[in-house]
């Protein structure tokens, strides 16, 4: 596994290698990944190659975290390119197994983590985290890896891990990574590429929105009212913006706070179309 990428698409084979690896005394870090590789990723990738031996990016498009109605099909696709990515930013492995080898046979597994996932993305995506803990236990158990790396952007999905990692005694330490912005403050997303280009000179107005919540509480405001106003006012000057949720809630519970004490998370998602965007900071009071 040195000299470029191994690409391996079945569980047979990616376990193969790992257990030759292992077996070797390497430390195996995994990166989960839909593909459609960016600089966020690109930094998940490069810490985990400071950490470990082996690195294996899974690059699957997870059927089972997408509703009905949401972007599975335009999800973008390129695994030549996503593969290129990986090597650039120190990789060793790519797994990119068809949704067949994911759920084979008659699939009927879940995991759910309850109460996390209530509100926020949980509340406008049913049944979106019961996918994405399900297929990252999935990697977990088929990677078995030291370390898995997951990115701040996804604010919720990463604390909804790291309670599943906790409450089924995992060995796999989960590592958060922050979110990696643009130069106009965009957060990176595969979903970015998505945006018409009137919608990608307004998308930066979340980062604005956070900044000035950001702002005001360092200013000592602590009412989450007036502060939920200002992010409102501010994603106002994106018109072609559709405001799914802005919210305030404690970092570790994920539920609303009326007054900002300790450490809270304002997270938003603003749709653009058909493209949902998210972005989120904490602030400390
Ligand atoms: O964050 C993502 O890209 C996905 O939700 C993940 C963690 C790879 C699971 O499909």
């Amino acid at each position: 596994m040195s000299g470029g990428v191994t690409c391996l698409s079945t569980i047979v084979e990616v376990r193969a290698a790992l257990d030759e690896a292992r077996a070797r005394g390497a430390r195996v870090g995994l990166v989960p990944t839909m593909g459609a590789l960016h600089e966020g990723h690109c930094s998940l990738i490069r810490a985990a190659r400071a950490e470990n031996d082996v690195v294996v990016v899974s690059i699957f498009v997870n059927p089972t975290q997408f509703g009905p109605t949401e972007d599975f099909t335009k999800y973008p696709r390129d695994i030549g390119a996503d593969v290129r990515v990986v090597d650039e930013a120190g990789g060793d492995l790519v797994f990119n197994p068809s949704a067949e080898e994911m759920y084979a046979g008659d699939h009927s597994t879940w995991v759910d983590v309850q109460g996390l996932t209530d509100g926020l993305c949980g509340r406008s995506r049913p049944g979106h985290f019961r996918g994405v803990c399900t297929v990252v236990t999935k990697l977990l158990a088929i990677c078995q890896p030291e370390r898995a790396y997951f990115g701040e952007k996804d604010a919720q999905q990463l604390a909804v891990i790291q309670r599943m990692a906790r409450d089924l005694n995992t060995r796999t330490k989960i590592v958060a990574c922050p979110i990696v912005r643009e130069a106009d403050g965009l957060a990176m997303s595969s979903r970015n590429i998505r945006l018409s280009p009137e919608s990608r000179t307004q998308a930066p107005a979340l980062n604005r929105a956070l900044r000035v919540a950001q702002t005001l509480v360092a200013a000592g405001e602590r009412r989450s009212s007036v502060v939920d106003k200002a992010i409102r006012a501010t994603l106002a000057e994106a018109p072609l913006g559709e405001i799914d949720y802005v919210e305030i809630v404690g970092a570790e519970n994920l539920t609303p706070v009326e007054t900002i004490v300790g450490t809270c998370l304002i997270a938003l998602a603003v749709r653009f179309g058909d493209v949902r965007l998210i972005d989120n900071t904490r602030v400390t009071a």
